[in-house]
């Protein structure tokens, strides 16, 4: 099965000729990659550029979307543009939209819905904070996300990243372990929202300070499928040296 790897780049690069270079070195250095599906995400204003760069290996994924198609929403991007602009993948629900843009569990839930709606894949990312109780927060963001989302929707299309948002930019990835009880919890959440095969089915991915030195353990342990990358994913050199460990172990899987 093909490991997944998103690169999320947040607000960078400031210029898109740095947007392109960034993405150009990332390509070459995916040359010979077959085994690990790379999502770039840059900010909105670089898609349409990068787009026409994209392989089969990369593909262009949104940072966010809106959850209507169209109308008076000033500042916004429906999902019908981010697919008209070849984009396959919409993160939905990281926290840093959670936090700053007040992103509420059931607007996230209305992203998630017309996301499929419009054929786009939403990677759902969901986690808990220091000092929260992790399976509530879990059950919680997981239900409301996914309520009335149909489970053979679900089953094609969605994709989980776990994030705990203290490890998110902090330098203080989550140990392998904790990661490792975090995704069986996110799997009894999904079994009892919907089957025990929608469950083992789902990708979910791990995410926060992911870096070329522990990439290799998650990808390694079982249950985690890929990785959601931020700031690592800024250096093309150490970017690819997080997909090439996944690469050496979905070829030995
Ligand atoms: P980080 O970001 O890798 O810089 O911690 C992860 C994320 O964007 O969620």
């Amino acid at each position: 099965m093909k490991k997944i790897i998103v690169a999320n780049w947040k607000i960078n690069p400031s210029t898109e000729k740095e947007a392109v270079e960034l993405f150009d070195a990332v390509q070459n250095g995916a040359k010979n990659i077959k085994n690990v599906e790379i999502i770039i995400c840059p900010p909105f204003v670089y898609i349409s550029v990068l787009a026409h760069l994209t392989s089969e290996t990369l593909s262009i994924g949104g940072q966010n979307v809106f959850y209507k198609e169209e109308g008076a929403f000033t500042g916004e991007i429906s999902p019908i543009q981010l697919r008209d602009l070849g984009v396959k993948y919409v993160m939905v629900g990281h926290s840093e939209a959670r936090k700053h843009l007040n992103e509420t569990d059931e607007i996230v839930n209305k992203k998630i819905k017309e996301c499929l709606a419009e054929g786009l894949k939403p990677i759902l990312c969901v986690g808990e904070d220091i000092g929260e109780d992790k399976e509530e927060v879990l059950n919680r963001q997981l239900k409301s996300a996914l309520k009335d989302v149909p489970c053979s929707m679900f089953h094609v299309s969605c994709v989980i990243a776990y994030e705990p948002v203290w490890a998110i930019g902090t330098g203080k990835n989550c140990s392998i372990e904790e990661t490792k009880s975090s995704v069986a919890l996110v799997r009894k959440v999904i079994a009892e929202l919907y089957n025990q095969e929608a469950s083992e089915a789902v990708k979910i991915l791990y995410g926060g300070s992911v870096s070329r030195e522990n990439s290799a353990d998650y990808v390694k342990s079982d249950g985690v499928q890929g990785l959601l990358v931020g700031g690592a994913s800024l250096d093309a050199e150490n970017f690819i040296k997080i997909v090439k460990s996944a690469e050496s172990i979905s070829r030995v899987n």
